[in-house]
């Protein structure tokens, strides 16, 4: 990538791919399934402790390498520069992440074609409604999957620096906005109170140790981290942005966003009484029952909902597309055409089985151990391909880089005292917590 983006260009394209599906669609169902207050408690400490620090870390290596990660990491290497620049393809695990995104794109394009027809009357209607698409339609799914993976793939074929600042600019606001309003209007139901000491109460009593490694996965998750996404961006960062400020800016919004979906979200779950732990359908029960019930306003909101949610998950899908991409482009010197023919064909063919492993009748042929293949891209890449990269990132950064040039680079912007903390942090701190997190589920789960 030559162009590079506008100080708010990057901040926009980063927040536009750190907020997404996972912040409204997975957040609520994870903290759901996993018991609430305690789970929100750790994953806050994980985005501030240890997601923050690897924000930091990609944003470094990016904007120092200033190209793909493979190259980045071996240019930037100060020992073993063969060794590490097979750090680089981590940029190859959100290829599987959007294989299954895209799929969760579709349903959501489902709903705003929903949106314009019969809304479900009950919450039992509507979770009835999720599961006939989700298990029993693969011609339906294939159908909204196959509009969603053309509809990304054909913004990323352009370029995203220009198509990617356009689109953010209008539409993030519109879901910040709706999920406000939707916030502010269920501050007035009984479910309101019961929604925040559900997220701000903490039980530890039901903290499991998979709870904990769910918690980091998801503040990877949600951050983009660990997959190159963030280190490619930066790689067209402006020479003199505060990489700082944008970075705290970025993980700022993202969480700002989680929390604000999550109390508005499961206070209409308890308003209509449905299980919060009822894991991926959550938001396409809970939401359409509401919407259902508000008659004309309902079908305009539910249509603004759905639309909004779909684009911010385009916006998240595209930056999981261009790390591999640019790879192939600057490292084999693929033209960008080929480099997505390749990239298409793959997240295609693992898109409709991960659909199909969803199906009834298919599932037993797509599963392990009772895990279906959905299930197994989304534990596999949040709960160990992630926190493996950001594992590598933080070593890479805490010692294997030249740490005056990263002094250059940061002290300027946040003094030398963070600085040395965050040093520490990247050296002792975070390397240990992923492991014992990691082994604590290996070993006690
Ligand atoms: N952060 C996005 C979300 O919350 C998802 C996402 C975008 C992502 N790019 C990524 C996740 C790269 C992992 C890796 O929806």
């Amino acid at each position: 990538m030559t162009k590079r983006f506008s100080h708010v260009g990057f901040i926009l394209a980063a927040a536009g791919s750190a907020v997404g599906l996972g912040n409204v669609w997975k957040f609520p169902y994870m903290t759901g399934a996993n018991g609430g207050g305690a789970f929100v408690l750790v994953y806050i400490f994980a985005i501030l402790f240890v997601g923050v620090s690897i924000f930091l870390a990609e944003v470094t290596i990016g904007r120092m390498g200033r190209g793909d990660s493979v190259s980045s990491f071996r240019d930037l290497a100060t020992k073993h520069k063969g060794l590490w620049k097979y750090a680089g393809f981590i940029s190859f695990t959100p290829l599987l992440i959007v294989s299954f995104y895209a799929v969760v794109m579709g349903w959501l394009i489902k709903y705003v074609v929903v949106s314009f027809g019969s809304l479900p009357e009950n919450a039992k209607a509507a979770g009835s409604m999720f599961g006939a698409l989700v298990s029993g339609s693969v011609g339906e799914q294939i159908l909204y999957f196959t509009i969603a993976f053309f509809a990304v793939f054909y913004i990323v074929s352009h370029g995203i620096i220009k198509g990617i600042e356009k689109a953010n600019v209008i539409l993030m606001p519109l879901l910040f906005i709706i999920l406000v309003g939707l916030m502010i209007y269920a501050m007035q139901l009984d479910g309101f109170s019961k929604a925040v000491g559900f997220l701000f109460v903490p039980d530890f009593s039901k903290l499991q140790p998979s709870s904990l490694l769910a918690a980091l996965g998801q503040a990877f998750f949600t951050l983009s981290l660990g997959v190159g996404t963030i280190m490619t961006y930066a790689s067209s960062l402006p020479e003199n942005n505060n990489l700082f400020r944008s970075s705290l800016m970025v993980a700022f919004l993202d969480t700002i966003i989680a929390l604000i979906a999550g109390i508005m979200i499961f206070s209409f779950t308890f308003h209509f009484g449905i299980d919060p732990s009822g894991g991926p359908g959550l938001i396409f029960q809970t939401m359409p029952t509401l919407f259902g019930k508000l008659g004309l306003t309902g079908h305009i909101i539910s249509t603004l909902f759905f639309i909004a949610l779909v684009f911010a998950g385009v916006t998240s899908a595209i930056s999981m597309i261009e790390p591999a991409t640019s790879y192939m482009e600057n490292y084999l010197n693929f033209t960008r055409k080929k480099a997505l023919y390749v990239i298409g064909a793959f997240v295609y063919i693992v898109g409709v089985l991960a659909l199909c492993s969803n199906i009834k009748d298919f599932n037993p042929y797509l599963s392990v151990a009772s895990m279906g293949f959905f299930d197994i891209l989304d534990f596999i890449t949040s709960s160990i391909l992630m926190p493996i990269g950001g594992l590598l990132i933080t070593i890479f950064v805490g010692y294997v880089m030249d740490k005056d040039k990263l002094k250059e680079l940061f002290v300027p912007f946040m003094g030398e005292r963070i600085f040395s903390i965050w040093m520490v942090f990247l050296r002792y701190f975070i390397p240990v917590i992923i492991l014992v997190i990691m082994l604590n589920k290996l070993f006690f789960d």
